[in-house]
């Protein structure tokens, strides 16, 4: 992923109608109607400037009736449904929205501005700010989210699940997490769902807005910006559909934060995709192993402009067999049939991702050294009418996430019929990533390895 400067952490600039009242504390507790039967509506305008925004409260001639800096220390609070008390000094102002998305998307804004901090949010504290700001930066780029959709497989297979299964969305509410440039959405919409709430923290989310507008489709798909840990929704909803995926399935963490959307599912709700499966094989490839260490060869080197290099040279070897290695390869280099590990998505919490063993067992199908382990995964989506998968596999069309093999810095000798068992061990950090450790052992020699891997930093070696 990309570095780069911070993304803008509130919302492009957006426009509410608003019915506005000046009321003091004694009206306040006091019973009564506030709002008068045929009121004009206002226009509330909220600018972001960097981590606050100005809001700006304007009639029809454009004459500011009300302004103030919506930021940490802001003091506000709901009142009724669709109405919002924000207290400055000792006034206070209440707004009352014209929609109900129009006032969940003002007080997500006003939320993200009065948390900056974020001590609270489980993606916070779960994730270290530098890696956040790269992340979301990185989906911010519109070649980025273009060279998602110009993944065929990927968007081509997701259109079919979904639509294939339109009775599923047919008048439902679907919400949409990381929805990027929106693409789901919009086919969630085909089906016929009648309402899409689409969550997206990085700042492609003014985009995804502008095509909404633009294939006039404002009514139904309500574009929230901010974290799904963070954003609060209007309703509880029938299905979730994202894209959350990352290289080896685990990386971004994403996992995570579709998990943590559930909350605002209803007990019968429908998950898009709904499981996933992350196969793996022991792998033989001598190139790719002699390819790997000669990288470090540069170290080897005791004249480097008159440098001695070659204390390095074990440092390099060891951070080099640190990197997954993301590109694709031929089947025949798979030594035994694959082990699976299902993660359930309808059943699983995002605790169970934060430490994920898949304990293995190898039947030998022929001798060789074992350089490694191949990794790749698949999704399904279980509709009531077809279940669709999008599989990643070494047989299948490449995709974006390739497949990813793990080397044992260590290779091991195994005949035949022997077997091959261990445990790789995926636990998650702050980056937004795992830390991978394999420990494999040939049962019948006693022949072990053991290798550890930095899944956020991997070796792209596809060309
Ligand atoms: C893999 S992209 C998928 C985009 C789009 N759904 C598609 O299929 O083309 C994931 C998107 O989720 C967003 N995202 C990741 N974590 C998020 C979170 N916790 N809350 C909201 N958006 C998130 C990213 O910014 C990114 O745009």
């Amino acid at each position: 992923m990309a570095a780069g400067p911070a993304p803008a952490r509130v919302p492009a600039r957006r426009q509410y109608r608003v019915q506005l009242r000046f009321v003091t504390e004694e009206q306040l507790f006091r019973p009564g109607r506030f709002w008068s039967p045929n009121p004009k509506s206002l226009r509330l305008e909220v600018h972001p400037a960097g981590e606050e925004a100005r809001a700006t409260v304007t009639d029809a001639d454009g004459v500011c009736v009300f302004k103030c800096l919506l930021n940490r220390d802001t003091e506000c609070c709901r009142v009724g449904k669709e109405s919002i008390l924000i207290t400055l000094g000792c006034n206070s102002v209440l707004m009352k929205f014209e929609s109900h998305a129009e006032f969940s998307a003002f007080s997500n804004t006003l939320k993200r501005c009065r948390n900056q901090k974020k001590e609270h949010s489980v993606f916070s504290q779960q994730t270290e700010e530098a890696s956040a700001t790269q992340y979301f930066q990185f989906y911010g780029s519109i070649s980025q989210q273009q060279n998602m959709m110009q993944d065929f497989v990927r968007i081509a297979t997701y259109h079919r699940a979904i639509l294939q299964n339109h009775a599923d969305f047919k008048d439902k509410v679907v919400l949409d997490v990381g929805c990027g440039s929106g693409i789901l959405s919009f086919f969630a919409v085909q089906a016929g769902a009648r309402k899409v709430y689409v969550v997206e923290a990085s700042s492609i989310a003014q985009y995804t807005e502008v095509l909404v507008k633009n294939n006039h489709l404002s009514d139904k798909i309500i574009v929230l910006p901010g974290k799904i840990e963070e954003i609060s929704l209007p309703e509880a909803v029938d299905v979730i559909v994202s894209e959350p995926m990352g290289y080896m399935l685990f990386n971004e963490r994403m996992l995570e934060s579709y998990l943590h959307s559930k909350k605002w599912l209803k007990s019968n709700g429908m998950m898009f995709p709904t499981f996933s499966d992350i196969h793996l094989a022991p792998f033989s490839d001598e190139q790719l192993y002699v390819e790997h260490f000669s990288r470090a060869n540069f170290w080897y080197q005791q004249c480097f402009y008159g440098v001695n290099l070659s204390s390095l040279q074990a440092a390099a070897v060891d951070e080099y067999f640190r990197q997954p290695i993301v590109d694709t390869f031929d089947v025949r280099i798979l030594m035994a049939q694959t082990v699976k590990y299902t993660v359930n998505f309808m059943d699983a919490e995002e605790e169970d991702l934060q430490r994920v063993e898949i304990p293995f067992v190898f039947q030998m199908a022929q001798s060789g050294l074992i350089h490694g382990l191949a990794f790749w995964f698949d999704v399904a989506f279980v509709g009531s009418r077809v279940t669709v998968w999008l599989s990643t596999a070494p047989t299948e069309p490449l995709t974006h996430w390739y497949q990813v093999r793990c080397l044992l810095q260590t290779p091991l000798f195994a005949k035949e019929g022997e077997t091959l068992s261990g445990k790789v061990l995926f636990v998650a950090n702050k980056r937004q990533s795992y830390d991978i450790q394999i420990v494999a052992l040939v049962n019948q020699t006693g022949f072990r390895s053991e290798s550890i891997l930095d899944l956020k930093n991997p070796f792209f070696r596809f060309s």
